[in-house]
């Protein structure tokens, strides 16, 4: 069974001349214990096809499939559900929220996701390995682009989720950085057996990825 399921799914933005297809007849499928590359350059349709493939917006046509359930048949309620416990998120733009620190930003995850986040141990081994903890009291606005990108990873992770979606999670890092994560998605891909997803141009992640797709013009083709 395929984790995530996209079948023809095509998006289009606006209307008449001004029309924009950001996805093309796009199939996709996705599965445990895999890191999966989705690459392509600026306005070639990775965002749209990370929302869509995490039900964060619906296809104009096609169907979309998160663990064997076709998303749009499922209440609002329930598509919520399926997020919350489920899915991931590293969006491009991070999504800290600015009045709280660093560690409020985890703590709030308890709020809304009461059970099944990391236990301490392992969430301590994650906040040093992304090495976080000097950041802890910190807020967003303190952050660099790389910390806040690095926080938003850990703070995705910290619920234990069986999907990841990462949009452009290592544009802010540097190369020993990029390395690190690379390597923290291809093991909690394989040892931890979950779905791995990053949209993103940084070739740096390829020797990572246990499959490669290419995306251009919203059109997708695998390359590995
Ligand atoms: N909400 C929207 N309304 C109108 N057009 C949109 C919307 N979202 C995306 N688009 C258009 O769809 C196309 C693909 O956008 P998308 O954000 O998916 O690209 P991207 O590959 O993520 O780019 P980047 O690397 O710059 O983040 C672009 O032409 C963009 O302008
Ligand atoms: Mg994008």
């Amino acid at each position: 069974m395929s984790v995530l399921q996209l079948t023809d799914v095509s998006k289009r933005f606006g209307s008449g001349t001004s029309q924009v297809t950001a996805l093309k007849d796009v199939n996709f499928t996705a599965d445990n214990g895999e890191l999966v590359l989705i690459v392509g350059p600026s306005g070639s349709g990775k965002s749209t096809f990370l929302t869509i493939l995490g039900g964060l917006q619906q296809p104009t046509s096609g169907q979309v499939k998160i663990q064997n359930q076709a998303i749009h048949q499922l209440s609002k309620r329930a598509l919520e559900k399926i997020r919350l416990n489920e899915i991931g998120f590293v969006l491009q733009a991070y999504n800290l929220v600015p009045y709280l620190t660093v560690t409020d930003q985890f703590k709030l995850v308890d709020q809304v996701k009461k059970s099944a986040n990391l236990p301490t141990e392992t969430f301590q081994a994650l906040l040093n390995e992304l090495g976080i903890e000097p950041l802890l009291k910190k807020y967003p606005d303190e952050l660099s682009g790389g910390q806040a990108q690095r926080v938003a990873i850990a703070r995705a992770l910290y619920a234990n989720p069986n999907i990841i979606l990462a949009d452009e999670p290592t544009a802010a890092l540097d190369t020993a950085r990029v390395e690190e994560v690379g390597r923290m998605f291809a093991h909690i891909a394989h040892q931890q057996k979950k779905a791995v997803i990053v949209v993103t141009h940084d070739t740096r992640l390829e020797t990572y990825a246990d499959k490669i797709y290419n995306i251009t013009d919203g059109k997708l083709s695998q390359v590995k």
